[in-house]
């Protein structure tokens, strides 16, 4: 299995147990990194790529049609079908759409899976598949032994919804509410993060990808933050290797625009005094190092 790093840890969970072998390839600005994903794949022989390429979870990025059509032969030449997980795609807030990879796909390589739960009924399971039909037939199978069936009213409540024209309507409704909500987020971080941190700035999607200056670990940040009612996801946990402890993911879709400004604004001073005790105490273990010369 070769995949993203980092990643949706959901996918981690499936995919990186123990036991499994898995191979970490980085995520660059445009998505995953194709020179190293060849190298690999010319080296170790993979079943499957599992991508996030339109507003990946965590960093935000989108692949561009370009990288899209070289994955696509990247995965044709080493024969490895793709998992495309598209979750996100109807989140879009600006730029133009992007054809998912499926639209691309001339060798049957791709399996596209999504879900409503990204535009707003996470509580309904319900998502689907499309992929070349002996896939799917495998994978019916798989389902049976697992769970028999997906709910059937859950399935026809948002049959019904979408037949009677309101899903369309919902999910221009949800677009423009987290669209605001990810522009206050954008101009809450610009106004009180400090100079030395830097951010995703996703065309769409649910959350900001934020690297802070080296000394701040996240998953100590979080215990702070959550003590004056502000959570995130600390970064750790969307990396199958090498973790980075000063990364954090921001969700601007669970609050309005006025508390996700309280939040950061929280979150911002919590860091610069973090930063300012760093410093203070980098300083004073400098001082003590110091000889006398004269
Ligand atoms: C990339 C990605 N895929 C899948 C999921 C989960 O989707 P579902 O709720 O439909 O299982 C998530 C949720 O965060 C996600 O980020």
């Amino acid at each position: 299995m070769a995949l993203e790093n980092p990643t949706y840890p959901g996918a981690l969970s499936v995919f990186c147990g123990t036991g499994s072998k898995y191979i970490s390839v980085p995520v660059g600005e445009n998505g995953i990194d194709l020179n190293v994903l060849e190298d690999v794949l010319s080296q170790r022989r993979a079943k499957l790529i599992y991508v996030v390429p339109s507003f990946h979870n965590p960093t935000g990025v989108t692949m561009n049609v370009a990288a899209r059509r070289r994955l696509i032969e990247i995965a044709g030449q080493f024969r490895v079908p793709i998992i495309e997980d598209d979750i996100y795609r109807e989140l879009r807030y600006n730029g133009p759409d992007i054809p998912p990879l499926k639209a691309l796909d001339e060798h049957g390589m791709v399996i596209y899976i999504s879900s409503f739960s990204k535009v707003g009924f996470p509580g309904l399971r319900v998502g689907w598949i499309a992929a070349p039909r002996v896939v799917i037939d495998h994978l019916n199978r798989a389902k049976q032994r697992s769970d028999l069936h997906a709910s059937l009213l859950a399935q026809a409540a948002i049959f019904e919804f979408a037949r009677r024209g309101l899903l369309t309507k919902h999910i221009k409704r949800v677009k423009k509410a987290y669209s605001q909500r990810r522009d206050a987020m954008l101009e809450a971080l610009e106004k009180h993060f400090p100079d030395d941190a830097s951010w995703s700035r996703p065309d769409g999607g649910m959350s900001v990808w934020v690297r802070l200056p080296q000394s701040v670990n996240t998953s100590q940040l979080l215990v702070q933050a959550i003590e004056s009612g502000v959570t995130f996801v600390s970064g750790e946990h969307f990396y199958s290797s090498s973790p980075r402890q000063n990364m954090m993911r921001l969700s601007f879709t669970m609050a309005g625009p006025q508390a996700i400004e309280q939040a950061v604004k929280q979150l911002g001073s919590m860091i610069k005094a973090r930063l300012l005790k760093s410093r203070k105490e980098r300083s004073v273990r400098r001082t003590d190092g110091l000889r006398a010369l004269v």
